[in-house]
């Protein structure tokens, strides 16, 4: 039997791996991994709505060696947070990110691609997908252009955080940037207008010290950093791939619905995962205290049970804004509709901006991932 933890760049087409076992084995115990995977829609539903089941923790004991500003930042995440810790996390990042300024995305994606488009080709990933999304964070918040460049730079060692297992090298890197990006980000966050508010409104409803929701604030932005890397650069890559190959362009609701439907039906972000905390039956299955849970948000996206036609990409069907590609319940994310706005911006500025746009990539290869499914480089042509 596969294992159900497999490297995205090892594998050409997951989607035939999901459906063997939508087919045959929905509810999995996969032994060589101590892990069960989930691969219907319903049960990835009902898990992440389950109180019972949640998010593991990354690094407990500091096993990984983190150091003190680099674990400060991790153990404040709301992503990886639980209980009462995730309520006033999850409220302080919502708050922050309910008062980022509109930004015009259009200028920035031009000038991006002003900088590297040389002879009508560029690297759409490298060039646009992993800078676009952040810097639209980052300028969100008035960030100076100098740390803008700095943060850009470093983010990806620093996405390396989430990780539930890391190299020593990734650790060595966490460690050497995380106190830089900590005074950075503390510093823009005391000149944001509303950040004396926004402590005024924690310390009301929690017993907090403002020492304590000043580093949760700084943490979280630092989180919404993160997310918006790898995920925001997978929603650009997989959707102008999508658009590309079934010609789906000529307006801006058809990128947008193409955006959406990519998100169903070749995600960015593939599983998540959970930990029991009471026993539980998922069917016939019983799921043991302390068992982990390996969430298959992008089989249970093609799901026949939920998604007629599921292997068709089919911008018009009516249930795929019900993907489960941003989570569902508690922790589903908090940047759904920004994400795909930008994605939509970006994508209808390209298409509008170029007459022809060619991918001269035969083979897309992804990165090493377990979660998520990344293209490394899509060269284009753009004229
Ligand atoms: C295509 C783009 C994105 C995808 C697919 C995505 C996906 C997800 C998923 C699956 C989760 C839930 C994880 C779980 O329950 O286990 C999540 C949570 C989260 N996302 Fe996103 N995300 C995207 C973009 C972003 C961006 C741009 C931001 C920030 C600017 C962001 C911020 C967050 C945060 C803060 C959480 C944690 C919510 C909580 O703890 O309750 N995401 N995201």
């Amino acid at each position: 039997m596969n294992s159900t933890l497999f490297l995205q760049s090892d594998i050409s087409n997951p989607y035939l791996t999901y459906k063997t076992m939508l087919q045959n084995n929905p509810v999995y115990w996969d032994e060589t991994n101590k892990i069960w995977a989930l691969y219907s829609y319903e049960d990835c539903v009902s898990i992440l709505k389950d109180p019972k089941a949640e998010i593991p923790t990354v690094n407990p004991n500091n096993e990984q060696k983190l150091n003190k500003k680099a674990l400060e930042i991790l153990n404040n995440l709301t992503r990886l947070s639980n209980g009462i810790q995730h309520k006033i996390s999850k409220e302080i990042a919502m708050l922050l990110f309910s008062k980022m300024k509109s930004v015009d995305i259009t200028s920035i994606l031009s000038q991006l691609i002003k900088n590297n488009l040389a002879a009508n080709k560029m690297d759409w990933v490298n060039s646009v997908c992993k800078k676009l999304p952040l810097l639209v964070v980052l300028k969100s918040f008035n960030f100076e252009d100098k740390d803008c460049s700095f943060i850009l730079y470093q983010i990806e060692s620093l996405v390396k955080i989430m990780l539930p297992q890391k190299t020593e090298e990734q650790v060595k890197s966490i460690n050497e940037i995380s106190e830089t990006i900590f005074s950075i980000v503390e510093k823009q966050l005391f000149q944001l207008s509303f950040y004396e508010s926004l402590s005024a409104k924690i310390t009301e409803s929690n017993a907090l010290s403002l020492d304590e929701i000043k580093t949760i604030s700084i943490s979280n932005l630092i989180g919404l950093f993160i997310q918006s890397f790898d995920a925001g650069r997978g929603i650009l890559s997989n959707s102008l791939l999508q658009i590309l190959n079934n010609k789906t362009f000529s307006t801006k609701t058809e990128i947008e619905k193409s955006v959406i439907e990519t998100l169903r039906f070749d995600p960015p972000i593939h599983n998540t995962r959970r930990i029991v905390v009471e026993d539980i039956f998922i069917g016939e299955s019983l799921i043991k205290k302390n068992d982990s849970i390996l969430l298959v948000l992008a089989s249970a996206n093609r799901d026949p049970k939920k998604f007629k036609n599921e292997s068709k990409f089919d911008m018009e069907r009516n249930t795929n804004t019900e993907n489960l590609t941003f989570g569902i319940g508690g922790h589903m994310c908090l940047a759904k509709h920004f994400s795909i706005h930008l994605a939509t911006e970006a994508l209808w500025f390209l298409f509008n901006e170029f007459k022809t746009i060619k991918i001269l990539e035969n083979n897309i290869q992804y990165e090493p991932m377990i979660n998520a499914r990344l293209p490394k480089v899509i060269w284009i042509s753009l004229q």
